[in-house]
């Protein structure tokens, strides 16, 4: 008899999960790997390849793909109101791309360091200063410039609690931002980063279509397949359950 998932890889076999380290170090999350050896000798088998419980990504990703197919909702519409934001104040289309990119990392990847990945993924395909950009936004964000209206976030008081300070590379990392050339661009990016999590209708991808080609240099491999020097992090987002 078919199942729904015969034509993926490894169809007729159960198929083991076993979450990155990264995932799950220091969470209290049990230690697996045993069980799912014993698993795997009795003839189950580690998971490679298409997860059927995963939308299928077409065979050459575009950006919007992985928005569309890997992201979570909070993922996907933190960045489209960011970069609605960015949009209507009318910002240069370089940083509403900064905008629509700066979290991505956050969306099928790794969280912690989020601005430093988020940057390393789009730097082959983007303008060099929308990469620095996304890449300062992080240490930006905890220090204040009320030349443009930026102050400490509220929502980093009740995150992280009202007493926490940020690290020394951290501190660092702003301080050579705050004297770049650049530095508005990542600035900038902070402004419009404000946390719009109550449900509501998605943002269209639409808006942000012409934006994204014009500043997006999608391989035409399909992100993923280009041979960059970050491909394999793009298919790590596509195969993220993939044992090796
Ligand atoms: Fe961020
Ligand atoms: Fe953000």
């Amino acid at each position: 008899m078919n199942t729904p998932d015969d034509d993926f890889p490894q169809a007729g076999r159960k198929r083991l999960i076993l979450p990155s380290p990264i995932g799950t170090l220091g969470t209290g999350a049990r230690d697996i790997e045993p069980e799912l050896y014993e698993e795997m000798q009795r003839g189950a088998v580690y998971m490679m390849g298409d997860n059927p419980a995963l939308p299928r990504m077409p065979e050459k990703p575009a950006l919007l793909d992985f928005y569309r197919l890997r992201f979570g909702s909070f993922a996907r519409r933190h960045h489209c109101q960011s970069a609605k934001l960015a949009m209507q104040s009318g910002q240069p289309e370089k940083v509403v791309l900064a905008c629509f990119l700066h979290d991505i990392s956050n969306g099928a990847l790794v969280r912690c360091d989020h601005g430093y990945w988020s940057a390393q993924l789009i730097a082959p395909y983007v303008d060099e200063e929308v990469a620095w950009a996304v890449r300062y936004h992080q240490p930006l964000r905890y220090f204040a410039d009320e030349s443009v209206g930026y102050q400490y976030p509220e929502a980093y008081k009740k995150y992280f609690g009202e007493d926490y300070q940020p690290p020394g590379y951290m501190r660092r990392d702003h301080e050579y931002a705050r004297n770049h050339r650049w530095y508005m661009s990542s600035r900038m990016i902070t402004l419009f980063d404000v946390y719009a999590f109550e449900p509501g209708p998605e943002i269209p991808f639409e808006m942000f279509e012409d934006i994204i080609g014009r500043h997006f240099r999608q391989p035409k491999e399909g992100l993923g397949f280009d041979g960059s020097p970050v491909a394999h992090m793009w298919r790590s987002m596509m195969w993220p359950n993939n044992f090796l």
